[in-house]
């Protein structure tokens, strides 16, 4: 069955959804994108995403195509008129079509498209094995905090470690994690938490902020610092977290097994008060 997609201001099966060639995000990556997860049909933690998308635009100096509220209504509507129940909804803007250039078009009107993705999220078979992640040097650009949809560097992480056997990458720089290649990425040691601060350098998660606060609603302790490769290896537990594998165990790093080689206690509880609470208080 075909998807509908959004594609400025009109609802259309996906084969006809089209953007034109000159788009600058196709030219430049000049573009922004969100992805929000949906749980029973209804958009997760989507004011986060909104104001991170705001944020996203500004930092870019890109105008907005649609005021906020206008765009979730239209994030609805697309879940809406593809009967959504469990997925993800992605969300681009981009500053728009004009004839190749490097300098900012003048009147470029910005791009907004959007289609969904159906995925098993509550129930994910993943969550109940952990994943391998490969360390891998990370080559991205400085702005990490923009979530731009210059993916490329991200897109070669994720391939090496699908042909290492992995699962996902661990990003280095000077020596420290960064971040996963579309997750933010935290280790437990001793029961407290410990993952990188925010930065230029990591994208500000819409999950790690929610499960930094579950977390201290649950009493367990938090150290917002770096952490290097070796010491995660030592870790008693390790996880990412991102909208659409929302609190994923990780229970080997290279060739390290961490802990006893299964997802983690304090892992596995923060999964379940992150479902707890999106069951609860959505949109
Ligand atoms: N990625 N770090 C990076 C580099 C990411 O791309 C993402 C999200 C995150 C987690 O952010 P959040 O918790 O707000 O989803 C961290 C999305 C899911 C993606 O690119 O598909």
């Amino acid at each position: 069955m075909s998807r509908i997609v959004y594609v400025n201001g009109e609802f259309v099966p996906e084969e006809e959804a089209k953007i034109s060639v000159f788009d600058r995000g196709f030219l430049f990556a000049d573009g922004v994108y969100e992805v929000t997860s949906v749980l029973d049909g209804r958009l997760v933690d989507n004011g986060a995403h909104l104001a991170r998308l705001q944020r996203s635009l500004d930092e870019l100096r890109m105008a907005s195509p649609l005021p906020m509220a206008e765009i979730e209504a239209a994030q609805l509507e697309v879940v809406r008129r593809n009967n959504l129940v469990e997925g993800a909804l992605y969300l681009q803007v981009s500053r728009g079509a004009a004839d190749r250039d490097f300098a900012f078009p003048k009147d470029a009107k910005p791009s907004l498209v959007m289609f969904t993705q159906a995925k098993n999220l509550s129930a994910n078979p993943a969550a109940e094995k952990g994943w391998s992640v490969i360390t891998i040097e990370d080559i991205r650009w400085k702005r990490r905090d923009i979530k731009t949809v210059q993916l490329l560097a991200p897109s070669l992480a994720k391939q090496s470690a699908l042909d290492a056997g992995a699962d996902d990458a661990w990003l280095i720089e000077d020596g420290y994690v960064t971040e996963g290649t579309s997750n933010n990425a935290w280790i437990v040691k001793g029961g407290m938490l410990i993952t990188r601060p925010t930065s230029n350098a990591i994208l500000h998660g819409i999950t790690r902020r929610a499960v930094m606060r579950l977390a201290e609603e649950d009493g367990i302790g938090l150290e917002e610092r770096f952490f290097t490769a070796e010491e995660a290896k030592a870790a008693d537990e390790a996880f990412v977290t991102s909208a659409t594998s929302f609190v994923m165990p990780v229970v080997r790093i290279d060739d390290a097994q961490i802990g006893n080689g299964n997802p983690g206690a304090v892992t596995m509880r923060l999964r379940e008060l992150y479902f707890e609470e999106a069951n609860g208080r959505k949109g």
